[in-house]
This record gives C-alpha cells, sequence and structure tokens, in this order.
C-alpha cells in the first residue's frame, strides 16, 4: 500500500471546498488516462457540503461530467425518498445540479425484497459494468473510493463485530443496523473492494471524531473492533481529509493546510 496522506484543515468549509477540488482533479485524470472516471461516493452527513462544492455552477467546465460513473459505498435500505437514503441525499447535493447522464448512476437498489437481493443485484450490477463475474477476481478498482468515518470506528456500512467484515469473496454484501443511528439495514461494498480503489479519500469533520480518528491514525490495526484500520489499498493511495476538530487528539503535528 502506498503511503497515507493526512491533511488537516482549519474548518469543515475548507476541507468540503478542497475536497470538491480533489474530486475533479481525480477525474480529470482518470478521463485522461482511461476516457472515464468511477466514482464512489459515501453516505452520511459530513460529504454532504463537499458535493455541494461540487456541484457548484463555476465548476460545470472543469470536468467531462459525461464520462463520470456514480456508484454508492453502501446505503440504508430505505426508499431513496426517504430523508435517510445516501444516495437521495447525493441527487439533492450534486447529481441533480451536474450534467452526469441518467444512465451514469448507480445507486444500490433498495425497492427490492431484502437487503441481502440488493446486494445481489448490485453485485449484478458491478459485474455488468466492469464485464466480469460477480465477487470474481481481480476485484475492479473504482477511480475514486470516498469514505467517512463512524464515531465507531466503522466505514461504509462494514460495522464493528457485524459478519459483513469477513466476508473476502464478495463484492456488496448487507448488514443489520450498527449502533449508530440510523437502525435500518444496510447494503454495503466489501473490505476488498474498497482497498482495490485506486483511490481512497476519508472525509472527517467534527470534534466528536476525535477519539476515534486519533484510535484510526495513531492506534494499533483492529479490524474487527474498528474496521477503519482496515482500509489499506492494495496498490491504491490512501487521504485523509481531515477538520481541526476531528484532528484535536492528534499528537501535534504540522498546522492545518
Ligand atoms: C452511512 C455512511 C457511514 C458514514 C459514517 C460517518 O450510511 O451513514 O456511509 O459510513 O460515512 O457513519 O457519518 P457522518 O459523516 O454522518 O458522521
Amino acid at each position: 500500500m502506498s503511503k497515507t496522506d493526512v491533511k488537516r484543515y482549519s474548518d469543515p468549509e475548507t476541507l468540503a471546498a478542497v475536497a470538491a477540488d480533489f474530486i475533479v482533479a481525480a477525474a480529470r485524470k482518470s478521463i485522461l488516462e482511461r476516457e472515464r472516471f468511477t466514482l464512489v461516493l459515501t453516505g452520511g452527513s459530513t460529504p454532504e457540503q463537499t458535493y455541494r462544492m461540487l456541484a457548484r455552477p463555476e465548476r460545470a467546465s472543469e470536468v467531462a461530467w459525461s464520462r463520470m460513473f456514480v456508484f454508492a459505498g453502501d446505503e440504508r435500505f430505505v426508499p431513496e425518498t426517504d430523508s435517510r437514503s445516501n444516495f437521495g441525499m447525493a441527487r439533492r447535493a450534486l447529481l441533480d445540479h451536474v450534467p452526469v447522464p441518467a444512465e451514469n448512476l448507480f445507486p444500490i437498489p433498495t425497492s427490492c425484497a431484502t437487503p441481502a437481493e440488493g446486494a445481489r443485484l448490485y453485485g449484478e450490477l458491478l459485474g455488468r459494468f466492469f464485464n466480469q463475474a460477480p465477487d470474481s477476481t481481480p476485484v475492479p478498482g473504482f477511480d475514486l473510493l470516498l469514505l467517512g468515518l463512524g464515531d465507531d470506528g466503522h466505514v461504509a456500512s462494514l460495522f464493528p463485530g457485524k459478519p459483513a467484515l469477513d466476508l473476502t469473496d464478495q463484492w456488496v454484501t448487507w448488514s443489520p443496523p450498527g449502533t449508530l443511528p440510523p437502525p435500518v439495514d444496510r447494503v454495503t461494498l466489501t473490505m476488498p473492494v474498497i482497498n482495490a480503489a485506486r483511490s481512497v479519500l476519508f472525509l472527517v469533520s467534527g470534534e466528536k471524531k476525535g477519539a476515534v480518528v486519533q484510535r484510526v491514525l495513531e492506534g494499533p490495526p483492529d479490524y474487527k473492533r474498528v474496521p477503519a484500520t482496515g482500509v489499506r489499498p492494495n496498490s491504491g493511495s490512501l487521504h485523509w481529509f481531515i477538520d481541526e476538530p476531528a484532528a484535536s487528539k492528534l499528537r501535534p503535528g504540522e498546522r492545518p493546510a
């Protein structure tokens, strides 16, 4: 795995602005090299500001939006119209405001009977997109995969102690709720897919994340109890964008960017 790049920003607004710049730069590089950009969005509340920054009209000419393909890292098993839907939030904050073709948007199915069915269907969708059998190896590598960090150290919907953590031969699975709200079943990419990404970017903001940020960045690996410590891209780059409140418990380092 290449080096972990940790950047600290004075406040959430600065973090969101730089994160939007990072995504634009990754998109331009991927499209230049491979004529497409596969982006996995994270859910939760932190990324919303970044998505809004990315949707600003002045960025319209910065990206060949028609070459962008957007996926979900995880999803609450609720209708997309539900306020808890991660893809619903992404549409409101970003996707409804940029010219990514509808056929390039790949939400996780949540209108099927069960989250297990949703996971199966999403795995099949990814198989068609990457033109390989679902769950086959080598695991397909997304160009950029965004992650948030749960207070309990979860990433996507890979919660401490849950069976989803142990899946090494599936691209997509489902999970019952973790200890943090919302208490709904989830569908999630698995850790092998996360670690197959060309680039992984954590977006972490707020005082309440201080302890878990310190645990993940300065403590020992402990994947079962702190799933975020299992994010170690096979050959991709790992980036952490953290605001000062979330970095408050880290060893004194260079000043925020
Ligand atoms: C979700 C997310 C989850 C999130 C973290 C951090 O479905 O909730 O995918 O992994 O990224 O829980 O959430 P916040 O940004 O709201 O703190």
